[in-house]
This record gives structure tokens, C-alpha cells and sequence, in this order.
């Protein structure tokens, strides 16, 4: 009897037993993703692809072989041209939800800690430099009471907003469109134009989703709309953010501060000038990184694969259309 061959583009910290019994699985086991080139070749020859967000998964892959499924272990899918894929009917699944907390979590560790400058202070403490006591010594804005934009309102910018309340904040979010009022109120939040958002936020936090419509959607215009004691936050795609237009922002005190834990590219080049600041903190794309949250995603991702392999409806699914 036949069965299916999967390739999985990386090691995952999760049993693969109960997909071993449908399919035979190769596993890319370097630290560094597949090149597009060995990806490409082995996708002529699979039923099933499991893949992360380093992997281009293009046209021209989907057409050199019979893919059945493609399973992305995240939530975001911007690296998969899904139209190619719809045109295919090839099902693309994704982990929506389980990393919602995770993230808003981190989205809130990097605010804080870019607004209470921790890495500057830990670096300050380990270079010896803590003499005594110091009145004016790494001063940051305050948190509590202050005014966060949140730009992009799905699942993860209403988890940021939750978070926001214990912290007395006033909200704002501006979206593709405004949520419906009930929501709003329980979240207490208000709605507003982007424009508004930038000139009236002390702190805006990114959660759009990386697409055509939100490339640079940071520039030199916004972030001159912005307050200069404004701090930037970044945990959804770094396509979103400018990278040249944030240097010049971080640089003449457009704004005072940013925290990143996404950037274009990725990983960002050793010789970014970024890297040379000391009002911006840059994390490895790890929003999403709790051990509980990494695991389930792998677990959602298998599933959706089976499903995809089975010929059944992927329970998370990214081009539904493809089943009317
Ligand atoms: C991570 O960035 C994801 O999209 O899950």
C-alpha cells in the first residue's frame, strides 16, 4: 500500500509517532533552513511539506511536484504564496491561537523593557560602571497611565490591549476595520485613524500581519507623526517597519526608543547600523518562544499535515476557498 512521504524542514520539539504511521518522514536536521534549491528538489517528491517561516515556498515549488498539504508551523504565512497554492488547491495550514499569549507577552517584556531601558542597564551594571545611587541615573518614560496605539487589532493586538489595562493605559488600536462596539468597551478601547494613533501614542505596538499593505508601513512620514518620547515596538513581521527610516527615526530623536524582536531581513546583518544603537533592543524573532506554546504549535502543524495527507479538511486552514 502507498504511503505518503513528508518532508519537515527542521527538527521539532514534538513526537512525530502518530505522523510516522501515515507517512514516511524525512526530517531536515541543520541548524540552517533547507536552501531553496534542496527544498525545491524535495518537494518533487513528497505528498506532505511541513515547513517554518524561513522557508520560501513559491510557485515554482508547488509546480515541480504533487504537493498535497503545506503546513506552516506559524501563525504567519507571508514566506507561502497562497494564491499559488489556492490556484493548486493545495490546502496551507497554520497555528493560529496558541501563540496569541505567548506573544502579547513578549510584545509586553520588550515595551517594558525598552521603556525602563533593562539592556542598557544590565550592560551599564556588567561594564562596572554602577558607582552609587544615582538621581538621574537610566531614566525612562512611566508605563502605568500612559497611551498605547496598537496598530493591527487581530488576536495578538487584543492580548496586548488585555494586558494594557492592568496598567491603567489609554488605548487606542487602529485596524482594517473597527471591531464591534461590545468588544471595544470590554477591552477599553478606542478606535482611530493611524495617523492619529502615531501623533497621540506614547508607546505603538505592531501587530499587523507582513503583506502587501503593510510593507514599510513605517517610514520617515510616520515616524515623523510620532511623539519624540515615543518607543516603538515590532513582534509581527520586520517588512512592516522601514529598517533605514527607524535608524534615522532612533538616530535624530524622532522617537526615543525601539524594541524589535522581527526585522528585514532576517537574520539582520552584522553590519546593520541597528546594531549600533543603544535606544533600540533586538531579539531573534522569539515572540512566540515559550516551551509550552513551540510545542503546541508543532502539535497543530502535524495535524493539519495528517489532515492534508488524509484528504480531510485542515482544522486551521489559510485558503478555506479551496474546498467550495
Ligand atoms: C511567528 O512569527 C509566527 O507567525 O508564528
Amino acid at each position: 500500500m502507498y504511503k505518503a512521504k513528508v518532508f519537515i524542514t527542521r527538527r521539532l520539539p514534538v513526537e512525530l509517532g502518530q505522523l510516522e504511521e501515515v507517512a514516511t518522514v524525512e526530517v531536515w536536521t541543520e541548524r540552517q533552513p533547507p536552501p531553496y534549491d534542496v527544498l525545491s528538489e524535495k518537494a518533487k517528491a513528497i505528498d506532505g511539506l511541513l515547513c517554518l517561516l524561513t522557508d520560501k515556498i513559491d510557485s515554482q515549488l508547488m509546480a515541480a511536484g504533487n504537493l498535497k498539504v503545506i503546513s506552516q508551523v506559524a501563525v504567519g504565512y507571508d514566506n507561502i504564496d497562497v494564491a499559488a497554492a489556492s490556484k493548486r488547491k493545495i490546502p496551507v495550514g497554520h497555528t493560529p491561537g496558541v501563540l496569541t499569549d505567548a506573544t502579547a507577552d513578549f510584545a509586553w517584556a520588550l515595551l517594558m523593557a525598552a521603556a525602563r531601558r533593562v539592556v542598557e542597564a544590565d550592560k551599564f551594571t556588567r561594564a562596572g560602571l554602577w558607582r552609587t545611587w544615582e538621581p538621574d541615573l537610566l531614566l525612562g518614560p512611566n508605563i502605568t497611565g500612559a497611551t498605547l496605539g496598537i496598530v493591527g487589532f487581530g488576536r495578538i493586538g487584543q492580548a496586548v490591549a488585555r494586558r494594557a489595562k492592568g496598567f491603567d493605559m489609554q488605548i487606542l488600536y487602529t485596524s482594517r476595520y473597527q471591531w464591534e462596539a461590545e468588544l471595544e468597551k470590554s477591552l477599553g478601547v478606542e478606535f482611530v485613524p493611524f495617523e492619529q494613533l502615531l501623533q497621540e501614542s506614547d508607546f505603538v505596538t505592531v501587530h499587523t500581519p507582513g503583506a502587501d499593505d503593510t510593507y514599510h508601513l513605517f517610514s520617515d512620514r510616520q515616524f515623523n507623526l510620532m511623539k519624540p518620547e515615543a518607543i516603538l515596538i515590532n513582534t509581527a513581521r520586520g517588512t512592516v517597519v522601514d529598517p533605514d527610516a527607524l535608524y534615522r527615526a532612533l538616530v535624530s530623536g524622532k522617537i526615543a526608543a525601539a524594541a524589535v524582536d522581527v526585522t528585514e531581513p532576517e537574520p539582520i546583518p552584522q553590519d546593520s547600523p541597528l546594531l549600533t544603537l543603544d535606544n533600540l533592543i533586538i531579539t531573534p524573532h522569539i515572540g512566540s518562544a515559550s516551551r509550552q506554546t513551540r510545542s503546541q504549535m508543532a502539535k497543530m502543524a502535524i495535524a493539519n499535515l495528517i489532515a492534508g495527507l488524509k484528504g480531510d479538511r485542515l482544522p486551521y486552514c489559510v485558503n478555506p476557498e479551496i474546498y467550495v
